[in-house]
C-alpha cells in the first residue's frame, strides 16, 4: 500500500522551508526503497506548527510539526508512516483543540485536499453549491444569499445579496464579477490562504455570483506580492476550463462564465473597489467618486459585483447547505462565521474561523496563548491599518460588526495584530498617519494633505512642543479627515490615531511638562 504524506505548499509553509522538507521526505523514502505519495496540501492555519507534515495513517491523519529537513530521517525511523510516536507527534490533526473548537465553513477544506485537484475538490463536497445554483433562477440565488445574512468580508460589511440584487436589476451589456484579492491589511492572510489552499472554492463562488446576476466574466485582482496565489489560481482556472466548469457552457448548462487573474500593481489603495476598477482598466489606481455604484456602472462602465475573496468563497456553502444553515451561526446582524487572522507578537498565530460573537480575550489568550515574546499584551489593532487599537477593558465585547462600531472600532477583514508592552502608541499613531500619507491616492485634500500634517503634529506632540495645543489640533484634523475624505483611506486613518490617543494618553506625554522649544 502506498502511504500519502501531506507537506503544505502554501506561502506560509514555504517561508519555513516546506519545500526542503518535502524534498527530504522524497529522498529518504527513495533511499529506503519506500514508495510514498507526497501531496502538497495547503496549511490548515496553525502557523506556529508549520511545516506541519501529515501522514494518512490507519487511524486517520496524524500530524508532526514543526518539521525541519533534518527531522525527516528520524520520523521514518520512528514509524511515522504508521502514525507512530515521535518527539514531534501532534496526534490526529482534526482533533487538535485549536482546530476542533473552530467552526470551519468557508475554510472547511483547507489543508485536507490537494488544492489544484478538481477530483479531490468534488470528493470533499465541492461543486454541490454550483450544481444547486444551476437549477435556480437568478432571483432565487440572490434571495438565498440575502437570507443567509452574509455581509462583505473585505471590510465594509455591506450585505452581499443586496449588492447582487442591484447588479441583477441593473441594465447592461456584459456584466462582471470582480474578486478583490488585493489583501493589503496588516496581519491579514485569509484570502491568500484560501487561494493557495482551496482555489476551486473561490472559482465556484464567483461562478455562482455570475449566475445570480447574469454576469459572464470574472476577474480576480490579486496583489503582486502573492505569486503563489496567482500560480495556484491559474492552474485551477485552467483545469476548471478543461473540465467544462468554466467557459461557454458551465457544466453543460448553456450558461457562460469565465474567470481570469489580474496582477495588482502594489498599492494599498487599489484594494478600494473603485480604485481597483481604474487599475483593472489600465489606469493609475485613483478612487472614483460614488455614485454611480459599481453594481450599476462599474468595470468598463458595466454593472459589476465586487466582492472580497472570503465573501465569494462563502457562497458555495450557503448554496449547498442553505441560507438557514449559514444564518444559524453568529450573533445580532453578524451572521455566519468570522475569519480571524491572528498575527504580530503572538505565540500561536494563524487562521481561526468561528461564529461571530467570540471575544478578543478568547482569541488572544485561548487560541493565541499570549505574546510570542512572553511579555504582557499592551495593544491590539483589529481590522488592519485603518482599524482601532482595542484596549484590554474592551476585550470581552463580542466580535460583532455593530458592537464594534459602538466602540469606535471595526472588525474589517478580521486581522488582529498584537503588540507587547514595549509598544509606544504615539509612534504607532504616527505610523498610521505616515502610512496614509504614503498610500493616499491624492484625490481629496483631507487625506492627501491631512495625513502629512498629521505626521507633523504627532511629531510635535512626541517632542513635547505645545503638547496640549497640538493635541487639540490633532483631534480637529482627525475630525476633518473623518468627515471630509472621499474614501475610507483618509476617513478611517483617524481610528488608530484617536484610539491610541484616547486609550494610551501617557504615550502622548499627557501629564508631562512640555519640553520647550
Ligand atoms: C483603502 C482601502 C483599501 C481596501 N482594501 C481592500 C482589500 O484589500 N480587499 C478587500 O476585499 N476590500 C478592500 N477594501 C474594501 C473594498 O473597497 C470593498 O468594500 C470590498 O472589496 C467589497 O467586497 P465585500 O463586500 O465582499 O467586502 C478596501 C477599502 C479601502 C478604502
Ligand atoms: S481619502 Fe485618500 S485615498 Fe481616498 S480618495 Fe481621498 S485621497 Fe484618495
Amino acid at each position: 500500500m502506498i502511504t500519502t504524506i501531506f507537506v503544505p505548499g502554501d506561502s506560509t509553509a514555504l517561508a519555513v522551508s516546506a519545500d526542503a522538507v518535502a524534498a527530504e521526505v522524497a529522498a529518504v523514502a527513495r533511499a529506503r526503497g519506500i514508495t510514498v505519495d507526497i501531496v502538497r496540501n495547503g496549511s490548515r492555519g496553525l502557523f506556529w506548527l508549520e511545516p506541519l507534515v501529515e501522514v494518512a495513517a490507519p487511524q486517520g491523519r496524524v500530524g508532526y510539526g514543526p518539521v525541519a529537513p533534518e527531522d525527516v530521517a528520524s520520523l521514518f525511523d520512528a514509524g511515522f508512516m504508521q502514525g507512530k510516536e515521535h518527539a514531534l507527534t501532534l496526534g490526529k490533526v482534526e482533533e487538535l483543540p485549536w482546530l476542533a473548537s473552530q467552526q470551519r465553513l468557508t475554510f472547511a477544506r483547507i489543508g485536507t485536499t490537494d488544492p489544484v485537484s478538481l477530483a479531490d475538490y468534488e470528493a470533499h463536497g465541492g461543486l454541490a453549491g454550483l450544481r444547486r445554483a444551476l437549477a435556480l433562477a437568478p432571483e432565487t440565488i440572490v434571495q438565498e444569499v440575502i437570507d443567509s445574512g452574509l455581509r462583505g468580508r473585505g471590510g465594509a460589511a455591506f450585505p452581499t445579496g443586496i449588492k447582487w440584487r442591484t447588479a441583477l436589476q441593473a441594465e447592461g451589456g456584459t456584466k462582471y464579477i470582480v474578486c478583490n484579492a488585493d489583501e493589503g491589511d496588516s496581519g491579514s492572510f485569509a484570502d491568500r490562504l484560501l487561494m493557495e489552499s482551496d482555489p476551486f472554492t473561490l472559482i465556484e463562488g464567483m461562478t455562482i455570483a455570475g449566475l445570480a446576476v447574469n454576469a459572464t466574466m470574472g476577474y480576480i485582482y490579486v496583489r503582486s506580492e502573492y505569486p503563489h496565489s496567482i500560480a495556484a489560481l491559474n492552474i485551477a482556472i485552467e483545469r476548471a476550463r478543461a473540465a467544462g466548469l468554466l467557459g461557454a457552457s458551465v457544466l453543460g448548462s448553456g450558461r457562460a462564465f469565465d474567470v481570469e487573474v489580474r496582477k495588482g500593481a502594489g498599492s494599498y489603495v487599489c484594494g478600494e473597489e473603485t480604485a481597483m476598477l481604474e487599475s483593472l482598466e489600465g489606469r493609475r489606481g485613483v478612487v472614483r467618486a460614488k455614485p454611480p455604484l459599481p453594481a450599476i456602472k462599474g468595470l468598463f462602465g458595466q454593472p459589476t459585483v465586487i466582492n472580497n475573496v472570503v465573501t465569494l468563497a462563502t457562497v458555495p456553502i450557503i448554496l449547498s447547505r442553505g441560507a438557514a444553515f449559514y444564518r444559524d451561526y453568529g450573533v445580532g446582524r453578524s451572521r455566519g462565521t468570522l475569519t480571524v487572522q491572528l498575527a504580530g507578537n503572538i505565540k500561536r498565530g494563524g487562521l481561526i474561523e468561528t461564529a461571530f460573537g467570540i471575544t478578543l480575550r478568547e482569541l488572544l489568550m485561548t487560541y493565541g496563548g499570549g505574546t510570542a515574546s512572553g511579555r504582557p499584551i499592551r495593544a491590539v489593532q483589529v481590522g488592519g491599518p485603518l482599524g482601532a487599537y482595542v484596549p484590554e477593558h474592551q476585550w470581552d465585547v463580542p466580535l460583532d460588526y455593530e458592537r464594534y462600531a459602538e466602540l469606535g472600532a471595526v472588525i474589517g477583514h478580521g486581522s488582529i495584530v498584537v503588540h507587547d508592552d514595549t509598544a509606544n502608541l504615539a509612534r504607532l499613531a504616527r505610523f498610521a498617519m505616515q502610512f496614509c500619507a504614503f498610500e493616499s491616492c491624492g484625490k481629496c485634500t483631507p487625506c492627501r494633505v491631512g495625513a502629512v500634517r498629521g505626521v507633523e503634529v504627532i511629531d510635535e506632540i512626541i517632542a513635547g512642543r505645545n503638547r496640549a495645543q497640538q493635541t487639540v489640533l490633532l483631534r480637529e484634523l482627525c475630525e476633518t479627515m473623518v468627515d471630509g475624505s472621499l474614501c475610507a483611506m483618509g476617513g478611517m486613518t483617524p481610528y488608530p490615531v484617536l484610539s491610541a490617543l484616547n486609550h494610551y494618553p501617557g504615550d502622548f506625554g499627557e501629564g508631562v511638562a512640555d519640553a520647550g522649544n
